[in-house]
């Protein structure tokens, strides 16, 4: 039993060259649909009554079979002609509409991002001060024009002393408490340690870069030594400076700009005082000067002085041990300890409970993890 087909189709004239006067209305009248709709839902119904399964577009295409041989081609052309135009009206009212859409809810929903954070976990947490410290340093530095360097906590021996101008049999070698690792840990015959300090990163850096060198290396180092301000594992910061035309004055002046950053204050007593160390040549120690008043320590003034780092002029065998010419390259390398230095700035009396994680402690002596040190904000404010 033949199906009732739709009449409209059956007058549909389909001349060769204009678009028969019904098509061109129903176009028309689906077009003003689609620019009527007011939301995605609306302009979906308006798509399925015209290209839906029953709409009217898809009833004309199936009609073009019926149509006679010389007009199908045109009346094809025609009716695909049709709904390739309703096709990019559906479209692009959809792209307008989304657009409207976000456009009202970005209008609508604002974030005030001048707020305080809520609490939750990431108010709760603690910076640890060796975290703090490390990152006070690292800003003070940066601010300078230093960069940052890094090395292993497992170094060679080569690189921990031997490059450093301290070779085997060297009593330096007995100072440092040296954890070794066996023999065989070591790939073509190199000895392997736990860095007893953090100055093998001055030869990995002048290894593996040319001069000018500006570059502070924090990080972890290791001795066989435990005692109330000893503990196995401690920080360092290394600061190494290689140039043409380095001299003590540059190594006084960044080692005072240094310390009147960091302890944030406008003046303060400092010590250099004469000492060895093998890699630098001549060598100090620094002192602070400090007091004490009841029980908290005034940095930078008094009469007590308090050792806060080491350093010296590259000694000319270290440079020559990377390959620098020592006529032509000199420089200053400084090596401080972080954890005395959060100890002095932050009053805590005790160097182990920095190891204990001890919640309670991280509580009262850590920092909020939001406020990160700048400058131009304050370091610990
Ligand atoms: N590496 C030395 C130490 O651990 C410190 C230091 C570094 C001294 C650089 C001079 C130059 O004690």
């Amino acid at each position: 039993m033949a199906k009732a087909k739709p009449k409209s189709k059956a007058g549909v004239k389909a001349p060769t060259s204009a678009v028969p006067p019904d098509l061109g209305t129903l176009e028309a009248d689906i077009l003003a649909e689609i620019e009527r709709a007011a939301d995605l839902a609306a302009l979906d119904a308006v798509r399925v009554a015209a290209l839906g399964k029953k709409g009217r577009v898809s009833a004309l295409m199936r009609s073009i079979s019926e149509v006679p041989p010389e007009e199908r081609k045109a009346f094809g052309q025609a009716v695909n002609g049709l709904k390739a135009r309703i096709n990019a009206a559906l479209e692009a009212r959809k792209a307008a509409l989304a657009s409207a859409a976000l456009e009202a809810r970005l209008a609508r929903e604002r974030a005030d991002i001048t707020l305080p954070v809520r609490p939750g976990p990431l108010a709760e947490g603690r910076v640890h001060p060796v975290s703090q410290v490390m990152e006070e340093i690292t800003e003070i530095f940066a601010d300078m024009g230093f960069s940052i360097a890094e090395g292993p906590d497992i170094e060679t021996d080569e690189n921990n002393f031997t490059k450093l101008n301290i070779p085997p049999e060297h009593p330096a070698r007995q100072e440092h408490d040296t954890f070794y690792f066996n023999a065989r840990d070591g790939r073509d015959g190199a000895r392997l340690v736990l860095r007893t300090h953090t100055s093998p990163v001055q030869i990995r850096t002048m290894e593996s870069s040319e001069p000018p060198i500006r570059i502070i290396a924090p990080g972890r180092v290791y001795r066989c030594d435990s005692d109330q301000t000893h503990t196995p594992m401690f920080h360092q910061v290394e600061g190494l400076v290689i140039d043409t035309e380095t001299h003590m004055g540059h190594l006084k002046w960044c080692l005072e700009a240094f310390a009147k950053a960091f302890f944030e204050v406008d003046t303060v007593k400092m010590r250099f005082r004469a000492s060895h160390f093998p890699f630098t040549e001549p060598s100090m120690e620094v002192d602070i000067g400090y007091s004490k008043v009841g029980d908290a320590l005034r940095i930078g003034e008094g009469d007590d002085w308090m050792e806060i780092l080491g350093c010296g002029m590259v000694h000319p065998n270290v440079l020559r041990n990377v390959g620098y010419d020592p006529e032509v390259h000199q420089g200053f390398a400084f090596g401080v300890g972080i954890d005395r230095l959060a100890m002095l700035k932050y009053g805590m009396a005790d160097l182990r409970a920095f190891f204990a994680a001890d919640l309670r402690w991280l509580a009262h002596y850590g920092f909020p993890p939001l406020d990160v040190p700048s400058l131009a904000r304050g370091l610990s404010s």
